[in-house]
């Protein structure tokens, strides 16, 4: 700095390039702050008129008033006021406005006092300064447009035009800056989005009005705080999956999720059920922290084939959204095939005929498609087949003769099989009679009966039996016995015998003559009690024996008039010659009717 530039004055900020006398030899200087050691302030030789020589003889000296720091010297040799020490303005007045200095010349012989003022000028030797390297702030997401955020003002240590005149923000989305007075403020000009930014840096510049100008920046650092200003987010709007019945209990169906923009408990997501009918909670439930839908009862395809189930997403301070989980079941084979009798006619006579209907059969599936395709077959052997209807019935017909002689009942096996994988069947037994036709005729054990009496028999008297067997039922296989209509040596049979017809026993009527008559034939039916009835017939030949009950008969001689027979014999027989013969008869015969003769009396 020159000496040019120095003023003197009474006022402190009139500078007048002129320095003037004062009455009582005051001198004010006015000079810039910071000035080199030994820079020249102005010459108080010059100022106070005196002779340069005359000031090392009167030992002219700078004191200070009460303070032992000078700033400022005179050289003694031309009587410039020099600068002796730094003045440091801001350090000597801080913030005062004017900053005076106040140093006296001292001369002796005689003693003269001259007051010294020095004026130090402020020099924009500082920058504005913010206290903190780094403003840090927080603002809720949710403020609104126009809020106001007060920042702490800088400071500057010069003074006037050199402290801090203005301010500026460099440019950013939400904030603009107001300053009035000492008041700053950021000004939300935009709202903030803490899902987008969640933290915010910005240029905050300070500048003085010095020249040249200083500045200071800071960086405020804005955190933008949470709001609940998200809803949480579903990935998906609808979820599918496909889930096989009979699925077990935490089989994991479909995991949703949804994602809140929030932070903390704004974006913490549970889940739960939307509005579901009674049957779904039954079955399925879902995670409120994981959002996975789980089966927890029966899933049974046959009742539901799918399920749609509203699902909800909440955050922490009960902003929801909604999404729909659609599980399809898909069909397993677990139902066996249902063989339903319709209907069924019996017993069935033994003479229908092959190919008659004599029963319908259902058959169900409660599965579906391929599971519910269902074969029926029926067991090999009896004279029975299936015969496939409309749609899923079935005709069961014979196949062929029916015997009920043979098999009087059939167990029908009707087995019906799905074609699922392993596939599933049931069966169904179907009891079947066989009623009875009078289709057979009583059949006699024996092609023919023979029966021996001995003669004399007495009336009443078993002869023999006779047995026929009929397999028919009840009345068409009982069999009653009779005597069929004949002659026995012209009287009527049922004058010699009688046959019982419950036992077919035979017996004699009457006695029997062997000598009369030695056999005969009887013919014996048996017929059932059928309607028409059958009948076969046999013979029975009865054979009757001789008893001795016959005596001899003396033929000749013969035995009427006396009982003395009268022979001739000549005198000149001899002995052994033939007198007579004697002839007699039996009417037994064998043994009985062997005779031996000899004489009982001769004279
Ligand atoms: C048929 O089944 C019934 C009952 O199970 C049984 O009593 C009967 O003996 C069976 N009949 C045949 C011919 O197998
Ligand atoms: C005997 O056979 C006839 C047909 O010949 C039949 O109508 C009747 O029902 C049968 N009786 C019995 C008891 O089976
Ligand atoms: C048995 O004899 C009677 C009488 O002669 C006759 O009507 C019937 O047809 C005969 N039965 C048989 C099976 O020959």
């Amino acid at each position: 700095m020159d000496a040019k530039f120095i003023a003197f004055s009474l006022c402190s900020f009139c500078f007048l390039p002129l320095f003037l006398h004062v009455a009582y030899g005051d001198l004010s200087y006015s000079f810039p702050e910071e000035m080199k050691r030994g820079s020249v302030i102005g010459n108080l030789a010059k100022d106070l008129g005196l002779d340069t020589g005359a000031l090392s003889n009167r030992r002219a000296r700078i004191d200070t008033d009460g303070s032992d720091k000078r700033y400022c010297d005179i050289n003694l040799n031309n009587g410039e006021l020099i600068v002796a020490d730094r003045i440091d303005r801001e350090e000597l007045c801080e913030e005062k406005a004017s900053c005076i200095l106040k140093h006296e010349l001292v001369l002796e012989n005689p003693l003269e006092l001259h007051r010294i003022s020095l004026h130090i000028q402020d020099v924009n030797d500082n920058s504005p300064q913010l206290k903190d390297d780094k403003i840090n702030i927080e603002i809720q997401e949710s403020a609104v447009r126009g809020a106001r955020f007060v920042i702490e003002e800088a400071h500057d240590a010069d003074v006037g035009q050199n402290s801090v005149q203005q301010y500026s923000l460099k440019k950013n989305d939400n904030f603009i800056l107001a300053a009035n007075g000492n008041t700053i403020e950021l000004v939300l000009d935009k709202e903030l989005d803490r899902e987008k930014q969640q933290e915010i840096n910005l240029l905050l510049t300070a500048l003085d009005g010095g020249s040249p100008q200083r500045s200071g920046t800071v960086v405020i650092h804005v955190t933008v705080l949470d709001a609940n200003d998200n809803a949480p987010v579903f990935s998906q709007a609808v979820y599918k999956a496909s889930l096989p019945e009979n699925s077990p209990v935490d089989t994991v169906v479909v995991t949703v999720s949804a994602t809140d923009a929030d932070e903390g408990i704004n974006g913490d997501v549970t889940y739960d059920f939307g509005h579901v009918i009674e049957n779904v909670k039954k079955i399925f439930s879902i995670d409120r922290k994981s959002g996975e839908i789980k089966v927890i009862g029966t899933v049974d395809y046959e009742t539901t084939t799918s399920y749609e189930i509203r699902v909800k997403a909440k955050d922490g301070l009960g902003l929801s959204s909604y999404a729909k989980a659609i599980i399809s079941i898909t069909d397993v084979n677990d139902n066996a095939p249902v063989v339903n009798l319709k209907s069924l006619t019996n017993p069935i006579p033994e003479d229908t005929t092959a190919g008659t209907e004599v029963g319908i059969i259902n058959v169900q599936d409660r599965d579906s498609e391929r599971n519910r395709q269902v074969c029926c077959s029926i067991q090999q052997g009896a004279p029975f087949k299936l015969v496939p209807s409309i749609k899923n019935y079935y005709s069961l017909v014979t196949t062929g003769q029916l015997d009920r002689e043979l098999v009087s009942d059939y167990n029908i096996t009707i087995t019906a099989t799905d074609e699922g994988s392993p596939p599933l069947s049931s069966s169904k037994t179907v009891q079947l009679s066989v009623a009875d036709i009078n289709d057979n005729p009583p059949v006699f054990e024996e092609q023919s009966y023979s029966a021996y009496v001995s003669e004399n028999n007495k009336p009443g008297s078993t002869l023999c039996s006779v047995t026929a067997r009929d397999p028919d039922w009840r009345q068409n296989g009982t069999v009653i016995y009779s005597l069929l209509p004949g002659e026995v040596n012209g009287a009527p049979v049922s004058s010699y015998v009688s046959v019982n017809g419950d036992t077919g026993v035979i017996h004699a009527v009457r006695s029997f003559d062997y000598e009369q008559f030695r056999s005969f034939k009887v013919q014996v039916m048996a017929r059932d009690n059928g309607s028409p009835p059958l009948s076969s017939n046999v013979t029975v030949s009865v054979f009757v024996s001789d008893v001795n009950d016959n005596s001899p008969q003396i033929l000749y001689p013969a035995p009427e008039g006396n009982s003395f027979m009268t022979e001739l014999v000549p005198k000149a027989a001899h002995g052994g010659s033939l007198v007579s013969k004697v002839i007699a008869v039996d009417a037994d015969s064998g043994q009985n009717a062997w005779l031996s003769y000899e004489i009982v009396k001769s004279t």
